[in-house]
């Protein structure tokens, strides 16, 4: 698809201001790649509230108001509840704009094929944005396996504990979208949390060819359920297996500034391992990543293991984006439908009784 790269400050609209811009307007703020021209959300409250950050923008209550208004917008930072993703991300980029998404891409295969075909239609970008790619503690144990000094990868394992106590709020209206996901089949853990866990899977190590899995269930208040115990394990193409274990603790407190994510990279090689401690929250007080080669431990204590950053740096990608048109998107809708399809053959894994199934050939 073609595209011409903006020779001046990108025109974009925030759609959907809840929880998650407080994280993402890091990239915006004071980036002399963009200018934000509008804002949207059915909330009053939320316009007010964000309109003290852009006063100059201005807000709408719909998509369809902005397109209405004859606006100029080049593109659009979405952040809206999972189930609202297909059919918005089409409005948007059929008003011709480009579309930042956040992750996942949408619910199933179908949607994804919609989106990818009204992207073509229209001649925009779409890309889904993956955070976790640009947490500098992750970027540096990419680095450290590709240069080849923990030996041959023999394996890894990948660790989420979801605790119950600290961390940011989240507002009840947030929840009551996770609700409505997990009823559908899509819970926080395994697809919306794990999305992240399965998009490092496939940057750090490629193609996965065979996924088994046994999702659990925990009621943790009469009526809500949350999708852990669970475990994921899979083999990419190039025969490294990883393994993703997903445990609830409830009662457990966790030092966070955002979410309470209690999480773990461990990639084990033949001379060594190297380990990344903590990400969303402040989990392990050690330094964020932790190398171990031939009897010596190399901590690294100055990288910018503060989670937000990698909002602000996969936000200044994405906008720099639109002034080259060079590089990887990170990930383009194309590479998200992969980590769609690394979830969906987990899902059909666990429905079978943990048999393996080839994300590729899911219909
Ligand atoms: N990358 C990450 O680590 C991360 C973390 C949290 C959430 N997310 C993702 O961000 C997205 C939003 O999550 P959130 O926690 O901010 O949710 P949220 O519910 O807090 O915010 C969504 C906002 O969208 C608004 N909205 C609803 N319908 C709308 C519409 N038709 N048009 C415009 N706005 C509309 C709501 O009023 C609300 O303010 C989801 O895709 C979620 O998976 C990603």
């Amino acid at each position: 698809m073609s595209f011409s790269p903006y020779d001046r400050p990108v025109r974009a609209a925030f759609v959907g201001l809840g929880r998650v811009y407080d994280l993402n307007i890091r990239a915006y703020a004071g980036n002399p790649d963009v200018e934000v021209v509008a804002l949207v959300d059915p909330s009053d409250e939320r316009r007010t509230q964000r309109q003290a950050d852009w006063p100059e923008a201005r807000a709408f209550a719909s998509v369809a108001e902005l397109a209405a208004s004859g606006l100029e917008v080049d593109a659009v930072e979405a952040l809206l509840p999972i189930p609202l993703h297909s059919d918005t991300v089409i409005e948007m980029l059929g008003s011709g704009w480009h579309v930042n998404l956040q992750k996942p891409i949408c619910n199933d295969l179908a949607g994804a094929e919609r989106m990818i075909e009204a992207a073509e239609t229209s001649g925009k970008q779409l890309r889904v944005m993956e955070n976790y790619l640009f947490y500098e503690p992750l970027q540096k144990l990419k680095a450290t396996v590709d240069s080849g000094e923990l030996g041959e990868v023999s394996g890894y394992h990948v660790k989420m504990v979801a605790s119950g106590l600290g961390g940011w709020d989240v507002p009840g209206s947030t929840y009551e979208w996770q609700f409505q996901q997990a009823r559908g089949g899509r819970g926080t853990l395994v697809f919306d949390d794990g999305w992240h866990k399965l998009s490092t899977a496939i940057w750090l190590f490629g193609p996965v060819k065979e996924v088994r899995a046994w999702i659990g269930n925990t009621e943790v208040i009469p009526g809500i359920d949350v999708d852990a115990p669970s475990t994921l394990v899979w083999e990419h193409v190039n025969g490294i297996r990883g393994i993703f274990d997903i445990t609830l603790a409830v009662d457990m407190y966790l030092r966070s500034d955002y979410y309470t994510n209690d999480e773990r990279w461990e990639i084990t090689g033949r001379r060594g391992y190297a380990r990344v401690n903590r990400c969303t929250g402040r989990g392990i007080q050690q330094p964020s990543l932790e190398v171990y080669v031939d009897g010596e431990m190399r901590s690294y204590h100055a990288l910018d293991d503060d989670w937000a950053s990698s909002f602000r740096d996969s936000g200044r990608h994405w906008l720099r984006w639109l002034h080259t048109g060079e590089g990887p998107m990170l990930w383009s809708a194309a590479e998200s439908v992969e980590v769609l399809r690394f979830a969906l053959a987990a899902y059909a894994s666990s429905d079978a009784g943990g048999t393996g199934f080839d994300p590729v050939s899911l219909d």
